[in-house]
């Protein structure tokens, strides 16, 4: 496990825009640091310490007055910036005053957030714009799992699983007798899986009508910090359309909560069945059941390697190449932000 260390200077998706209507205040803790994220009456997004500087209640506990976010113990008010607005009794803000606050970006119905010192740099925000794109439908979700994020890059890195773990939805053929093919470009792991003339999935039988043999693929590409980009999708076995045209997207995001438990935001974008809303259940239940049964597994794993942390050594295979890869960028980006941080401390 890389520790209780994380990236910093990177965004990290903390909502879905949908949590942040009607005046809603959302308390979460991210990366160990509680925060409270709302929305102006303007509609521009925040996010601060979920901390009053004046006797550390609770921000969320409040309510957005404006623009700002007001406390719910005495009343005083913390602009976007973190600046204190207002002291009730119309007192003098003293010198400096105000809350910690961070960058924020709304982009593909996602609230982005960047945690580190440097300057946000709003080229890191990944692709995942196929969620709210013209001609592509999103049904977005959330789950909160009990286990370190890099369980879940690992588990989402190796769709050999399915077979195994979601016996109901996505297993199919040739998954486990097709080798993963893993390609490592910078800071970027991608790989792929593609399968001829194999038995059909469930899912690919609900949503697409696909009951025969069928030409499948699955294809990944890992972000730091913890992005995943799936391209999922199946045709008749033989079909004269080209392979790794997406049947659906996955794009997700773990953001580490603490060492142990991460918040999982993901959406299954479709170009296709935009107006169906039958297709909309079919992704969200089976998607749902999905993601539910993988965070059995590595609550459940996250619970054994916690017996014993220092003595639980995790054997990988080639399927597990990918995951291992992204580890490996990990621990090698965590070890320059840290070594630049000592540096300056020096
Ligand atoms: S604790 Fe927040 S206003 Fe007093
Ligand atoms: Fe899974």
């Amino acid at each position: 496990m890389a520790g209780s260390y994380y990236l910093r200077n990177h965004w990290y998706i903390v909502a879905h825009d949908y949590e942040l209507t009607d005046g809603k205040i959302v308390a979460r803790t991210i990366c160990d640091m509680p925060v409270a994220i709302f929305r102006g009456e303007d509609g521009k997004v925040g996010m601060v310490d979920d901390r009053c500087p004046h006797r550390y209640a609770p921000l969320s506990s409040g309510e957005v007055n404006g623009n700002d976010i007001q406390c719910g113990y005495h009343g005083i008010r913390f602009g976007r910036d973190g600046a204190c607005k207002h002291i009730p009794g119309n007192l003098p803000v003293p010198k400096g005053f105000g809350t910690r606050h961070f960058p924020v970006e709304e982009r593909h119905g996602f609230i982005w957030a960047w945690l580190g010192e440097k300057a946000a740099d709003l080229a890191m925000i990944p692709d995942f714009s196929e969620n709210k794109k013209e001609g592509w439908k999103g049904v977005p979700g959330y789950l909160n799992i009990a286990c370190n994020y890099q369980l879940m890059v690992d588990n989402i890195l190796d769709l050999t699983h399915v077979v195994f773990v979601h016996k109901t939805t996505l297993a199919g053929g040739g998954v486990t007798d097709t080798p993963l093919e893993v390609k490592v470009e910078g800071d970027r792991v991608t790989a792929q899986r593609m399968m001829h003339n194999v038995d059909t999935a469930n899912i690919y039988r609900a949503a697409r009508g696909l009951n025969g043999k069928i030409d499948r693929w699955q294809m990944f590409e890992f972000l730091p910090p913890m992005f995943v980009r799936i391209n999922l999708g199946a045709k008749e076995a033989g079909a004269d359309t080209p392979m790794g045209e997406p049947v659906h997207r996955v794009l997700n995001c773990f953001t580490p909560e603490s060492e142990n438990r991460l918040h999982y935001f993901w959406t299954t974008a479709r170009p296709w069945g935009l107006d169906d809303p039958k297709v909309d259940e079919i992704y969200r239940t089976m998607i749902d059941l999905a993601f539910d049964e993988d965070k059995r597994i590595v609550e459940r794993q996250q619970r054994l390697i916690d017996v014993d942390p220092a003595n639980a050594h995790l054997a990988s295979f080639p399927f597990d190449r990918a995951g291992q890869e992204a580890r490996r960028i990990l621990r090698r980006l965590m070890n320059e932000e840290q070594g630049a941080v000592k540096q300056a401390a020096e």
